[in-house]
């Protein structure tokens, strides 16, 4: 390897490298699938800045892919990876496990009961996806131990069924969420934006700025009013198809109609664009 960083691909050498560690050394982790971009790179950088080590996993989970197609059309760009890693720190240890050394006997996620939050949203139409995701980060957490793990809003309702999974199993860790990163003109980073033809990914702006003009009229309307402004803005726009646009509470995720003080809610938007699947989301209040 060119580069200095510690690249542990079995689950034993990880464990007998962190074991020598320090006991009062704090660890970070942040569990990623590749194809890193600035989000991630964030991510790891708050790891860094606010713990003596840092762990970085890059594991494509076959568990949370509902679609073989999806599953094998994954970037796989570890070389570039790798370089981002270590222009942070070099001194980041990371974990590319194969497959079997993850799930040993059969490739199949454990079931949870994560109270309702995986079934709305992006857990409406993927059976298991948040079972998938909840297997492989109790995993994560299991063998390595970390004292803070991190994990991006970009994401918000995998963040909230992390910290689900981290109650209902008992867990000893800090969830740490990190704000999202978007290119400059709004749109939020995602290795799927690679994937939008130039002209598309710069008017694939629009989504975000329907977030933040939504944001700014759900301090005046309810949420039914707001819902139906975007998807109105979404009819006039046709190259742009709403999949869908939720406004919730934050702590059960459940869509609402109409606000009560001095809850937190957040919208959530799912758009396809040019056959490819965009997510963001927006704290309202
Ligand atoms: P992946 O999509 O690689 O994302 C890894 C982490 O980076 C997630 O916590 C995600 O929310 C965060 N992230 C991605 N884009 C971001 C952005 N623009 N701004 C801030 N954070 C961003 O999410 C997964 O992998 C997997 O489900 C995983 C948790 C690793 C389990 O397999």
């Amino acid at each position: 390897m060119q580069f200095s960083m510690l690249v542990i691909e079995t689950k034993n050498k990880l464990k007998e490298v962190l074991s020598k560690l320090d006991d009062n050394l704090s660890l970070g982790l942040v569990p990623t699938m590749g194809a890193l971009h600035k989000g991630h790179a964030s991510l790891i950088q708050k790891a860094v800045n606010e713990n003596d080590r840092v762990v970085v996993s890059i594991f494509v989970n076959p568990t949370q892919f509902n679609n073989k197609e999806d599953l094998d059309k994954y970037p796989k760009t570890l070389e570039s990876d790798i370089k981002l890693i270590s222009s942070i720190s070099k001194d980041i240890f990371v974990f590319t496990p194969a497959v079997s050394e993850i799930y040993t006997d059969s490739v199949v996620p454990k079931i949870y009961d994560f109270e309702g939050l995986d079934k709305v949203m992006e857990g409406e139409f993927r059976d298991d996806h948040f079972n998938g995701v909840g297997t492989i980060v109790e995993e994560l957490l299991t063998i390595i131990k970390p004292t803070k793990a991190y994990f991006g809003e970009k994401d918000f309702q995998q963040l909230r069924i992390i910290q689900k999974l981290t109650e209902i199993q008992h867990i000893p860790v800090e969830i740490i969420g990190c704000e999202i990163i978007r290119e400059d003109h709004g749109l939020a980073m995602s290795s799927r934006n690679e994937r939008l033809s130039k002209k598309i990914r710069q008017k694939a702006a629009f989504i975000y700025k329907t977030l933040q003009t939504a944001k700014n009229k759900f301090g005046m309307e309810n949420a039914l009013n707001v819902k139906d402004w975007v998807i109105n803005e979404f009819q006039k726009n046709d190259e742009f198809e709403l999949e869908y646009f939720d406004i919730t509470d934050v702590e059960t995720l459940t869509p609402i109609n109409n606000k009560i003080n001095n809850v937190k809610y957040r919208a959530f938007i799912a758009v396809y664009v040019e056959d490819v699947r965009l997510i963001d989301n927006i704290a309202l209040n």
